[in-house]
């Protein structure tokens, strides 16, 4: 006989209380690589800093924010992107792995008030799934994906605080799916999807 696993029943006591999980280098390259966005790219929730210092490294102006100060050396302002956006006012292009899941529906908020900022281009780190799912039907028909460029990898994204701990093990054994969705301001679809590789050189 086999036994069905338990549903959760609320938020797990082992995920980090602000989903401070930090996506590997390379996966923060691959949309500077494939996308290319027009001024500025902000980052609302960028923890150590791993798509902003990509996004400089491809010759991107940036800013820089996160509800904590973890470390990153261009941050440019501590701040609930949720309730004090101004850091991003007039903002090019959003780019940024949210929080998923501490609060409920938080990633989806966090798209949207991108949305509701960015001038240009808004990309977010999502696992597939996200894709998939009548909840946010009425986000992705409203605001069609310009494009969807699917991992060919699965990035393992340890929390932030275990990374020295975690050492070489920190980016190895991804198990989650994960995709770039990428928002152009006023597109109406189609979208187009694309699978990117890592590349074979690429670092963490
Ligand atoms: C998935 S992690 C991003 C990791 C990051 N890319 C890095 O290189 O470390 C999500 C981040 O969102 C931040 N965060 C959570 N709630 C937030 C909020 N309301 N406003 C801004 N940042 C928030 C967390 O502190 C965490 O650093």
């Amino acid at each position: 006989m086999t036994r069905r696993r338990k549903r959760s029943a609320g938020p797990r006591k082992d995920r980090h209380p602000f989903d401070w999980y930090v996506e590997p280098r390379w996966a923060a390259e691959l949309v500077f690589r494939h996308v290319a966005f027009l001024g500025k790219v902000g980052d609302p929730c960028c923890g150590l800093g791993t798509i902003p210092s990509a996004a400089r490294a491809y010759g991107y102006d940036t800013v820089a924010a996160d509800l904590h100060d973890r470390g990153y050396e261009h941050l440019d302002a501590v701040a609930d992107f949720l309730t004090d956006a101004s850091t991003f006012e007039g903002i090019d292009n959003l780019v940024f792995n949210s929080p998923y899941s501490y609060r409920p529906r938080i990633a989806e908020a966090f798209v949207r008030r991108a949305l509701e900022l960015a001038r240009h281009k808004v990309a977010a780190l999502v696992p597939i799934k996200w894709l998939c799912t009548q909840v946010r039907f009425d986000l992705f028909a409203k605001f069609p994906p310009k494009e969807v460029l699917v991992l060919s990898t699965r990035p393992s994204m340890p929390p932030g605080n275990k990374i020295a701990e975690l050492g070489d093990r920190a980016f190895k054994g991804g198990t989650i799916d994960y995709c770039w969705v990428i928002w152009e301001i006023g597109y109406t679809g189609p979208t187009d999807t694309r699978w990117i590789k890592r590349e074979a050189s690429a670092g963490a």
